[in-house]
Order: structure tokens, then sequence, then C-alpha cells
């Protein structure tokens, strides 16, 4: 299903791109960067956005580990400068193309991209929003992601509770206690690792719970 007819508004506030003055920054990618419907953007949260890039420079401590962002834009441009100058973000949306790390992705061609051959096995982290949630699309990012990753890879992935049973069959993956928020998009998303998270085990304090 296409997200585009669910865009509900997309002013920066909404996505707290300002933080909180205390623990959670400014985030400049979302104060800057406008979604495009055409696209299926739709943005992470900056507490949303805070959590993943804990879990990524968790995961991606060393020196000589590396992350592909396939269709995660906002996530790649807010991590640290030294974890972000070995990752990469893979994205149709050229906009980004002067970037270092920009790598031009279509998902319908998931082995297809500037040098396959040299990015081919090194990834420790692959981190995945696709613009839509069939699973079609799904085996495609998962084809994806297990041409980039070394063996063992680490995934994170988001997508609908409906999901899940795919998400376990094709990437191994499980949902995670911190639901993402996303504010231009009406339903929930769970997010779905395939290792033992660090900062999803909590709730997302911006996300009601269901009885409340
Ligand atoms: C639902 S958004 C995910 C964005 C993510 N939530 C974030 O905050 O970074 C889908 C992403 O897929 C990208 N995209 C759209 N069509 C694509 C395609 N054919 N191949 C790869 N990426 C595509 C969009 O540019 C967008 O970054």
């Amino acid at each position: 299903m296409p997200h585009d007819v669910l865009m509900v508004f997309a002013e920066s506030s909404a996505f707290g791109a300002e933080g909180d003055g205390e623990s959670l920054k400014k985030n400049r990618f979302l104060s800057t960067t406008r979604e495009v419907e055409d696209l299926n953007q739709y943005w992470y949260s900056n507490r949303s956005i805070d959590a993943m890039v804990r879990d990524v420079e968790s995961v991606c401590a060393g020196d000589d580990t590396t992350c592909a962002f396939l269709s995660t834009p906002s996530v790649y441009f807010s991590l640290s400068k030294p974890v972000r100058a070995r990752s990469w973000c893979f994205d149709l949306d050229e906009q980004w193309q002067n970037d270092r790390g920009f790598v031009r992705y279509d998902f319908n061609e998931p082995t297809s991209f500037p040098n396959r051959d040299q990015l081919k096995g090194t990834f420790d982290m692959v981190v995945i929003d696709p613009p839509f949630i069939t699973r079609e699309v799904w085996e495609n990012y998962t084809e994806t992601a297990k041409f980039l990753l070394k063996p063992g890879g680490a995934v994170m992935g988001s997508t609908i509770a409906e999901n899940a049973p795919f998400m376990k069959e094709l990437l191994e993956c499980e949902p995670q206690t911190f639901l993402p928020s996303i504010p231009t998009l009406v339903y929930q998303y769970k997010f779905y690792t395939n290792y033992r998270s660090k900062s999803l085990t909590v709730k997302n304090p911006e996300i009601p719970d269901d009885d409340d």
C-alpha cells in the first residue's frame, strides 16, 4: 500500500526538530528537510531518530565498523561526525548526491548501485524503512541487506505490526518495545531488530499506551 494518501501535516515542529532544551538536541535534518510526497518520505521524530542513532552508534562503535542506511536518510544525517564518515546513505532522492556517503539506490534493482562490488559484504549493520509496506518490497530490501552485510550483521527496520511474521522469516527480526513516532503517518509502526537492542527496549514516551 502506498503511504501517500495518509500524509497529514509536515511542520518541522511536529517532529520535535528543536529538541527539548535538555537531553534531546535540535535536529538539523528535520528542521531543514521537507518530506517529498511523491517519494513517500515520512521522517521519524527527533526522539525516535535519537534512539536509533544510539543503537547504531553502539553496534558500530569500532573505528572499522560501517552502517548502510537504506531509505533512512534522517538517521544517516543525524549521526555523529565520525560514525557518519564511515556510513552510507542509500536512497532514490538525489537531493543528497553531493554528500560523501550518498549512493543512488532504487529498491526495484536491489543489487545494482554504484560501487556495488566494493560495498558487497562490508557492512556491520543496515537500517531499513521502505517507502511501501508490502512483502514484495521487503523481499527486495532483504536482498540488498544480505548483499551488503558481513555474515551475522545487524538489521534494524520499521514497518507495521502485521508484518512481524515475514520480518522474522526474511530477516530474523523481532519487534521491539520502543515504538517509532512518524508524525506524518497516521498509523503506528514498530521497530524490528535481529540483535539485542540497547535503546529500543523501553517505551517511547511520545506514543501513548493503547489503554491510555
Ligand atoms: C517512508 S520513507 C523512510 C524515511 C525514514 N523514516 C527517515 O526518517 O529517514 C521512504 C524513503 O524511501 C525513499 N525512496 C522512495 N522511493 C524509493 C526507491 N524506489 N528506492 C529506494 N528508496 C526510495 C524515500 O526518498 C524515503 O527516504
